[in-house]
């Protein structure tokens, strides 16, 4: 017995910024964004928080599931980007939604890799017949972690949600295969932060000198692990379940850049159209990038019962996995 993703949902603030808005906070321009990245635009919050994304989100997997919140005995969050350090997320995610049964906790520097194991982490519980009903979440409010005076990583980040009920059930449990290399971590740091993001909050961006306060990142270096770890993985989860490449209907890859994206699918020779893509409108979330993709395939009736879907997560740590699923 494994878990069954139910349903689904996602949340993402209504501010949109382009990359011509970008432009005017650093040098870059639309062409060139589109061209390295393939992010076009990302949502920013302006009232919404990592909670209350979260938190809808969650509502709207719950209906999406037809599961009620006094049903469900674990929710994980995945969060870089809390609103505060305590009480975690999962716990005021459950005080929202009146979840009163749920045991809560986030899974904190998971990055983005954070759905991934999380999801691993409530598929674990459900087969050891530990919870039955989880609700796996990963929001991100990673505007407040930008340096918008950074061109070498502001093009990239965006704010948003996804959410998924995962229910006992299932015929097989699939191994879900994850590494980490804490060795290669300054790749991707940030070593403090602030609580806003100056640009849609009162925080002065002219007063926010100390670069610690935010992420910084060597491009290149992610660039090249993420192409190189992420067929890796993806090879060792179909091999630990014997599963052939052929019979899998989609690679539901973080969305960090669409050239990443292409060049997992180019080295494991798989066609592009098995890798939908959604990071021209949010740009990378982090570990709310799965979700939302998978919400938006799920809602747009894409998905299809039997399907077979491989998850796969990279990201700052270093830390990246892959999982299988079998869609209802
Ligand atoms: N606009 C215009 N020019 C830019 C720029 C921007 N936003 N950012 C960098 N440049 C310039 C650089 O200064 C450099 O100029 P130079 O040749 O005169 O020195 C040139 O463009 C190339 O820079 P480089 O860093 O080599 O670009 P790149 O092709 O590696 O693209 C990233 C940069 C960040 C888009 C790319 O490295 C990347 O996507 N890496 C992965 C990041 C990621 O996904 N992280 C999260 C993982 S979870």
């Amino acid at each position: 017995m494994t878990g069954i993703i139910y349903g689904t949902g996602a949340c993402t603030p209504s501010y949109i910024m382009d990359n011509n808005d970008i432009a005017k906070l650093v040098e870059t321009s639309d062409e060139w964004i589109q061209e390295r990245t393939g992010v076009a635009r990302r949502h920013i919050i302006t009232e919404e928080t990592t909670v209350s994304m979260a938190v809808q989100a969650g509502r709207r997997a719950l209906e999406n599931a037809g599961v009620s919140p006094e049903e469900v005995d674990l929710i994980l969050v995945a969060t870089i980007s809390s609103n505060v350090i305590l009480p975690c997320t999962a716990c005021q995610v459950q005080k929202e939604l009146g979840a009163i049964h749920a045991t809560c906790f986030d899974l904190g520097g998971a990055a983005c890799t954070g759905f991934v194991l999380a999801y691993n982490t409530a598929t674990a519980y459900l087969a050891g017949g530990v919870y039955k009903t989880a609700l796996v979440i990963g929001s991100e409010s990673l505007s407040n972690l930008t340096n918008w005076k950074d061109r070498g990583t502001c093009i990239l980040f965006g704010d948003g949600a996804g959410a998924a009920v995962v229910k006992a059930g299932g015929e097989r449990y699939y191994l879900p295969v994850t590494h980490s290399e804490g060795s290669k971590g300054d790749a991707l740091t940030c070593k403090s932060r602030y609580q806003g993001n100056g640009l849609t909050s009162e925080i002065n961006l002219e007063e926010m000198i100390d670069d610690e306060h935010f992420m910084q990142m060597d491009g290149q270096a992610v660039f090249k692990f993420a192409v190189k770890k992420v067929p890796e993985v993806i090879r060792e989860v179909l091999e630990a379940n014997e599963i052939e490449q052929e019979d899998v209907d989609y690679y539901i890859l973080h969305q960090a850049n669409q050239r990443i994206v292409e060049a997992v699918a180019k080295r494991l020779k798989e066609p592009i159209e098995k890798f939908p893509m959604n990071l021209q409108e949010y740009g990378n979330t982090s570990s709310a990038s799965i979700p939302i993709l998978l919400d938006e395939l799920n809602r747009k009736g894409i998905l299809k019962s039997g399907q077979k879907i491989v998850m796969a997560g990279f990201g700052a740590g270093l830390t990246w996995g892959a999982s299988i699923l079998k869609w209802k």
